[in-house]
C-alpha cells in the first residue's frame, strides 16, 4: 500500500470515524501492537491437548490465505500500530512460502518508519534445514514448543516419533543468532510434571528461556479437565526446590510472569492463562488461516476478512480497517474460562493460532 493512503491519526475521533493510520484501541483502553497469523491449521504432530487423534476438520484449502492477501492485511495493521507479527499455525513451516511470508512481512514498517518485529511459533520440526533462510528473510525472534524430554513420552504426547526432530531444530536455534530464544511446554499433571527441572536445565543449556503455560480450554477433542491442570503455583513450587526464583518486574503485556534463576542471567517463565488471568494488559489480535479474525483465543465471535480481501474491490485497505476496528471494538475485557458459563471456542488450538 502506498504510504500516501496512511491517514494521520485523528485525535478524538469516533470510532466510526477511524480510518487506516489510527491506533487501534478497545472500549477498555487497550491499544493493540500484537498480530498473531496463523499460517495453516495443518501439524506434523498430534498433540492431545491441541488435536484429536484422527478426524480433524481441516479448513477447506481454497480459504487459506494466499502470500499476498497476508501481506495485504499485514500493511494495513502495521499502519494501524501493529508492531509485532507473530507466526504460528498448526505448524507456520508447513506452509511452503514460509521464507517468503517472512520476507514481505520484515520488509514492513510501521507509521514511524520503523521495521516490524518478526517472531514465529514451532514446534521446531524441519527448522534446521529452514532457519538460514528464515534468519535472511528478516525472522527475529522464535518460541520452539517442547513439552517432555523423553522419547517414549514424546511419542504418547504428540503420536508422533519426533523428538529428535524437534531437539535438532532447537540446537539449530541455539548456534542461530535469534535471541531471547523461548521454548514452551504446556504443563501437565502425570505427564510431564515430573520434567520441569530437566526442561528448565535443558533450556538453560540452549541459552533459551523456559516458559511453562497452564493447560487451556482448547483442545479439539474438548477433554479439558481443571482439576488435572498443573497450576502457576505448583509450577513455581516445584521449581523453587532447585533454584532461588526472584520475580522479573517490567511485564508490561507479556503473556509470560518471569523469575530469575538463582540472582540471573537465565529466567522462567510462566504463562497462567487460567489462574492469573493477563487479560487486562492484552495487546494481541489473532488472524487465522482462513481470514477471520479474532480478539481473544477464547472469543466465540470471528470477524470475516474473506470478503474484503476477495470481492475485486477498489477499497480493501479501508475495509480491512475497518474490520480490525470492528474486531478490537468487539474485544471483552477478558476471558471467562473461570465463569461457569463458559463456552469453549468451536475451533481447536491448531486452527485458531497459538
Ligand atoms: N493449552 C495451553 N497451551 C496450548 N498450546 C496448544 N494447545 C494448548 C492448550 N490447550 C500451546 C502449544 C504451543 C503453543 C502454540 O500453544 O504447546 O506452545
Ligand atoms: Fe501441532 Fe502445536 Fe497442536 Fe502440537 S500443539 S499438534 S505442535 S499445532
Amino acid at each position: 500500500m502506498p504510504a500516501a493512503m496512511v491517514a494521520g491519526p485523528a485525535e478524538g475521533a469516533r470510532p466510526e470515524d477511524q480510518r487506516v493510520g489510527d491506533p487501534l484501541v478497545d472500549t477498555h483502553g487497550r491499544v493493540h501492537r500484537d498480530l498473531r497469523i496463523s499460517l495453516t491449521d495443518r501439524c506434523s504432530l498430534r498433540c492431545t491437548y491441541c488435536m484429536p487423534e484422527q478426524g480433524n476438520e481441516w479448513l477447506a484449502k481454497t480459504s487459506i490465505l494466499t502470500l499476498d492477501e497476508i501481506e495485504r492485511v499485514a500493511r494495513v495493521a502495521a499502519a494501524d500500530g501493529i508492531t509485532t507479527f507473530r507466526l504460528t499455525g498448526g505448524e507456520p513451516l508447513l506452509r511452503t512460502d514460509i521464507v517468503e511470508i517472512v520476507r514481505r512481512l520484515a520488509a514492513i514498517t510501521g507509521p514511524d518508519g520503523r521495521p516490524v518485529d518478526i517472531a514465529m511459533t514451532t514446534n521446531g520440526i524441519r527448522l534446521r534445514e529452514l532457519l538460514p533462510g528464515l534468519v535472511d528473510a528478516g525472522l527475529n525472534r522464535l518460541n520452539i514448543s517442547i513439552d517432555t524430554l523423553r522419547p517414549d513420552r514424546f511419542r504418547d504426547l504428540t503420536r508422533r516419533d519426533r523428538l529428535d526432530d524437534v531437539r535438532d531444530g532447537i540446537a539449530a536455534a541455539a548456534a542461530s543468532t535469534l535471541r531471547p530464544l523461548k521454548l514452551n511446554a504446556v504443563a501437565m499433571r502425570d505427564v510431564n510434571d515430573d520434567e520441569l527441572v530437566d526442561l528448565v536445565e535443558f533450556a538453560v543449556a540452549h541459552d533459551a528461556q523456559m516458559r511453562f503455560i497452564e493447560q487451556m480450554p482448547l483442545d479439539a477433542g474438548h477433554t479439558w479437565d481443571r482439576a488435572r491442570m498443573v497450576t502457576q503455583d505448583e509450577i513455581l513450587q516445584k521449581l523453587a526446590a532447585r533454584w532461588t526464583l526472584t520475580p522479573v518486574p517490567g511485564r508490561g503485556g507479556a503473556p509470560a510472569a518471569r523469575w530469575t534463576l538463582d540472582g540471573g542471567p537465565h529466567t522462567v517463565g510462566v504463562i497462567a492463562s487460567v489462574t492469573a488471568p493477563f487479560c487486562g494488559d492484552c495487546d494481541r489480535l489473532r488472524l487465522t488461516a482462513d481470514g477471520q479474525l479474532r480478539n481473544c483465543l477464547f472469543s466465540t465471535t470471528e470477524y470475516d476478512l474473506l470478503p474484503a480481501l476477495r470481492g475485486g474491490d477498489e477499497r480493501t485497505a479501508s475495509q480491512i480497517d475497518g474490520m480490525l476496528r470492528s474486531c478490537v471494538r468487539g474485544k471483552l475485557p477478558g476471558h471467562a474460562i473461570n465463569d461457569p458459563s463458559f463456552l469453549q471456542p468451536a475451533r481447536g488450538m491448531n486452527a485458531i493460532g497459538g
